[in-house]
């Protein structure tokens, strides 16, 4: 790898976590009341998109749709299968519940990504229209309907948001 690649790589990282930090904050913002601050967030939390999209492009790492759900795939199951785990057990051995529950959230959500990337890999020339809906809590993905209660989470099907 060229220098240059290894520092899109980096700046595509720090762009993206910004892009989420300033979400983060930004509902920060609106929960104290200052809304002109959370709108400030979210167009910078934008703009961070428009910078890491762009290193990621540079890369060459946006390929075709059937070569991006592989490395999707391939990505989710390393998550569930070694990430996680590992993250899971020093999580419990340092005692810290809400990174316990972090973790193992996004580690069984992971399992459900990778089957519905799979599902859609495997059908990709004729794929049926269908909606998907997130668990706002754990991000539990789902097909056509939100469960009663979240099978990850327990949250009611309020929780869950349509996604365009
Ligand atoms: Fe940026
Ligand atoms: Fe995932
Ligand atoms: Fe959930």
């Amino acid at each position: 790898m060229t220098k240059t690649e290894q520092n899109l790589l980096e700046a595509f990282a720090g762009e993206s976590q910004a892009n989420r930090k300033y979400l983060a904050f930004a509902k920060q913002a609106e929960k104290e009341g200052y809304p002109q601050a959370a709108k400030l967030f979210r167009a910078a939390a934008e703009a961070e998109t428009v910078h890491a999209l762009a290193h990621l492009v540079a890369l060459g790492y946006v390929k075709s749709t059937a070569e991006n759900l592989r490395e999707a795939i391939s990505g989710e199951t390393h998550e569930f299968r070694n990430m996680y785990p590992a993250m899971i057990e020093a999580a419990k051995a340092e005692k810290n519940k809400a990174a316990q529950r972090s973790f193992s959230y996004a580690n069984e959500v992971e399992k459900v990504h990778a089957s519905l990337y799979q599902k859609v890999l495997d059908n990709l020339e004729a794929l049926e229209d269908a909606d998907y809906y997130v668990c706002s809590v754990c991000g539990y993905t789902c097909e056509e309907k939100p469960p009663d209660r979240c099978p990850v989470c327990g949250s009611g099907s309020k929780a869950f948001l349509k996604v365009d």
